[in-house]
């Protein structure tokens, strides 16, 4: 296990360009394996949530080759098959739910690992609706942790799902399941999540519509194969969400962030920091929008988790909350607790590490801020498992006075080189 030191900055400016977005990542791999003919995919992220499900088609039979900035994969449509061995999902919760729905459809027995943080997350969400649908899965206790054990068909149904928490993962582990279906698929959400299977599904030729109802969203796929193509990796929104976060609590700051996606189930977390008064522009560049975010006073707020659907900004935003005047509320953060790691305890610890008064009643949690982050206290944080805790530390540490991060190689799941960008804004 290593440790990181981050001293703190005294003036911290320069661009960002974070990695290409996770999601879109894994989507783009599993697309190409199931389209006939070749996609190249510039951008791809670098982490080792992505590595995981490249590996993972590659088992399955698609082929994969890195060529300079891009990765060219090799779809393997009516010829993937169970793999050898287990399927390896590391530490990403995304390929272990995007991949159940992927090879449901795949006949054989397909057994999914993952690290002790990924064992310990609830897979009992996607087996529902893909054993409505033919799929067998077995997992560990009631909520079925890995090792999953799924038994896949090539003679799927379709069904009408209605999600009962807001999850990307588990709409499009079911839309993933529903390419290869007899009949359409229906998922319909509560909150819209990010829809970067169906916008990627329907660039691909898969004829997916999508309908808003109130704040949700009514998903239908008729089956079919995606067609290759080639794929642009966006910049990650939840990654720059960080360095939004560093340059608002910092006294001294212009960071800027090179282009990312910028769909609104993913930029949440923008319009909660400009309600805490930051000063934060999305600025038009050369490949698309990007950010700038400077020094500002900040006061607390109320944040909702429908206002930034799959709360992985949370981590980031605690921070700001802690640099901010007042009381801030995040009400309804229950799915925290079965992230990477328990995300809801690990905010408020951070909080409190830095110095806050931090309380929680039932599924909101509140921190009173310190007013600015030259209070922030220096601290020790152990990075359990959890990337986005080793980035919302570090944010903490380098605004503030310092800390050291024990753990904080988790950080190469989504974003191996964070610290050397950190650094190179000092
Ligand atoms: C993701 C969905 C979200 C998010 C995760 C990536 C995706 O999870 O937390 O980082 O790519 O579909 P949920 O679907 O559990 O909200």
């Amino acid at each position: 296990m290593s440790s990181e030191t981050v001293r703190p900055a005294s003036r911290l400016r320069g661009t960002v360009r974070v990695p290409g977005d996770k999601s879109a990542s894994h989507r783009a791999l599993l697309v190409s394996a199931l389209a006939e003919g070749t996609s190249r995919i510039v951008g791809l992220s670098p982490g080792d949530d992505v590595r995981a499900t490249a590996v993972i088609i590659e088992q399955l039979g698609a082929t994969l080759n890195a060529a300079g900035d891009h990765v060219v994969v090799t779809g393997a449509p009516g010829a993937l098959h169970a793999a050898n061995g287990s399927l390896d999902c590391g530490n990403s919760g995304t390929t272990m739910r995007l991949v159940a729905g992927f090879v449901s459809g795949i006949d054989g027995e397909h057994v999914l690992v993952g690290d002790p943080s990924l064992s310990k997350r609830p897979m009992d969400r996607v087996a529902v609706p893909l054993r409505a649908m033919g799929a067998t899965i077995e997992g560990v206790g009631g909520r079925l942790g890995a090792p999953l054990r799924i038994v896949g068909s090539t003679s799927l149904h379709g069904i009408d799902y209605d999600v009962p928490i807001p999850s990307a993962q588990v709409k499009s582990a079911i839309l993933f399941a529903g390419l290869g279906a007899s009949g359409p698929t229906v998922v319909r959400e509560r909150v819209r999540t990010r829809n970067v299977t169906e916008h990627m599904f329907s660039l691909a030729g898969v004829a997916v519509e999508s309908v808003d109802v109130g704040a949700g969203r009514r998903v239908t796929l008729h089956p079919g194969l995606p067609r290759a193509r080639d794929w642009r990796v966006p910049g990650d929104p939840s990654q720059a969400a960080f360095f939004a976060v560093l340059g608002a609590v910092h006294p001294d700051a212009e960071v800027s962030i090179a282009s990312i996606d910028v769909a609104p189930e993913r930029i949440g977390f923008v319009s909660v920091l400009r309600r805490m008064g930051a000063d934060l522009s999305l600025v038009d560049v050369a490949d698309g929008t990007g950010l700038v975010s400077r020094s500002a006073r900040l006061s607390a707020t109320r944040i909702h988790a429908e206002e930034i659907p799959s709360v992985d900004e949370v981590p980031a935003l605690s921070v700001a909350a802690a640099a901010a005047t007042g009381v801030t509320s995040f009400v309804s953060m229950g799915e925290l607790r079965v992230k990477e790691s328990d995300r809801f305890a690990g905010s408020m610890a951070l909080a409190g590490a830095l110095g806050c008064r931090v309380w929680a009643e039932g599924d909101d949690f509140f921190i009173e801020g310190l007013g600015a982050a030259s209070e922030f206290r220096p601290f020790d944080q152990s990075a359990s498992l959890d990337h986005r805790m080793v980035m919302a530390a570090a944010v903490a540490g380098a605004a503030g006075a310092g800390c050291t991060i024990h753990g904080s190689e988790t950080v190469a799941t989504s974003y191996p080189s964070f610290f050397v960008h950190l650094n190179g804004l000092r």
